[in-house]
């Protein structure tokens, strides 16, 4: 039995991921601990909160005799890190926050597992630090170049994937110098359920449902992998499970679309559930241009993302080969899924969303 600390368990990938666990290890302990940023929503977590097995702390992760306290006080054998600042467009109007959540808030987790792992009467032995990192960190490819292993060179081009990188080498630093057992896994895209509207797959979803403009950034030709949200949670399974200590494990979908690909994508399906089902009109009636079938019709190319990646794309071979990882869900089917939960769960989009953060964000793409 394993006694989790989940930081960042209220955002996108950390609630999934608590969702997952305790369905799968109902005898396990998690506490979250998350400082409810604008990305982060208690109602994510209503599945679990009341199971005797949860907790939630609401914290920073830069406080660290708070996270001494929760490590101590749970008895936590093992660290699944999420906390971050997440979204490459406000870390190009306001790197602050990235540098000090993402580089500060990660070495003072660290400071705070080594005393209470290492540093105390005896070590915690099959403690475990693990580090959620993203493919980001890799740079940008070419269409030709061959996907990211864990051995290309670092080489992040945005301050959100600069403070990831530089989270990843503290991470690495204190396995290397106090022998903190740590992992660290490099992810692609994510999309599916609890997915906060400012990202491109929840924002299409949502500004169709407005009958708002869909921004497509410069040509629209840039390529993301794109995994569902569950199979990420299942290959952080499986690195804690199996994975070696010290090790990176690439976590991908093998699904790689270039960006206008799909946007258009969506815009079909959500052309088809409209056709589909005449309730849909009703509970939506302002989403004219999917009700007449004609979604891409919202599509507008705007001014392009400063320093925008062109390419990501993920070798997961590694952690394949080691763990026996593949992505379970096929993306027409998890493309599926998180269309029919964004079209059933309205209240919860519409309150995380507060009128103003798109306006806010997207200013700096205005022509
Ligand atoms: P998110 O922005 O949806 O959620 C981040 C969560 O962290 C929120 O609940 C927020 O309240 C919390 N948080 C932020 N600052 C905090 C602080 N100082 N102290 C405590 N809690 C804080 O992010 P996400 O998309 O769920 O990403 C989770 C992790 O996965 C991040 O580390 C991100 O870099 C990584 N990742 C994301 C993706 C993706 O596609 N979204 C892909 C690969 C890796
Ligand atoms: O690759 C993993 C990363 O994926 C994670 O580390 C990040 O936390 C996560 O936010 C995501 O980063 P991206 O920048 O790839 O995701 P985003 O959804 O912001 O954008 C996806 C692509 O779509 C990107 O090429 C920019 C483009 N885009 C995005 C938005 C929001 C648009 O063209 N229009 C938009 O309105």
């Amino acid at each position: 039995m394993k006694k989790l600390l989940v930081t960042g368990g209220a955002g996108f990938i950390g609630a999934n991921f608590v969702h997952y666990w305790m369905a799968k290890y109902s005898a396990d302990k998690v506490v979250v601990l998350d400082a409810l940023t604008y990305a982060g929503n208690i109602a994510n977590l209503d599945s679990v909160k009341d199971d005797a097995n949860f907790t939630f702390a609401h914290g920073n992760i830069c406080d660290q005799a708070l996270i001494e306290t929760l490590l101590v006080e749970h008895g936590i054998d093992t660290l699944v890190h999420f906390a971050a600042e997440s979204h490459v467009d406000r870390s190009i109007t306001g790197p602050d926050a990235f540098i000090e959540t993402n580089i500060i808030g990660t070495y003072s987790l660290l400071k705070a597992a080594k005393k209470v792992w290492l540093d105390g009467k005896s070590i915690l032995a099959g403690h475990r630090f693990h580090h959620v990192s993203t493919d980001e960190v890799y740079g940008t490819l070419s269409p030709t170049d061959p996907a990211f292993t864990e051995d290309t060179a670092y080489a992040p081009n945005s301050p959100y994937s600069a403070s990831k990188a530089a989270s990843d080498h503290l991470v690495r630093a204190y396995h290397h110098t106090y022998g903190l057992q740590v992992t660290t896994s490099n992810c692609s895209n994510n999309y599916g359920p609890y997915h906060f509207p400012e990202k491109l797959t929840p924002l299409v979803m949502t500004n169709i449902l407005h009958n708002k403009s869909l921004p497509i950034y410069g040509d629209g030709m840039q390529i993301r992998d794109w995994l569902y949200v569950e199979d990420h949670a299942y290959g952080i399974d499986l690195v804690l499970n199996k994975g070696r200590v010290g090790e990176n494990y690439n976590i991908g979908g093998n699904n790689e679309w270039a960006n206008i690909n799909i946007v258009n994508k969506i815009c079909q399906l959500m052309n088809q559930a409209f056709a589909d089902n005449s309730g849909l009109a009703q509970r939506y009636p302002e989403a004219l241009a999917a009700i007449s079938g004609k979604a891409e019709s919202l599509i507008t190319y705007v001014k392009d993302r400063a320093g925008h990646d062109r390419r990501y794309a993920i070798d997961a071979t590694k952690t394949r080969d080691e763990l026996g990882y593949e992505p379970r869900e096929s993306f027409e089917t998890g493309i599926a899924r998180t269309i029919d939960w964004y079209l059933n769960n309205q209240r919860w989009w519409a309150s995380v969303m507060d009128g103003s953060y798109q306006e806010c964000v997207h200013q700096q793409y205005d022509k």
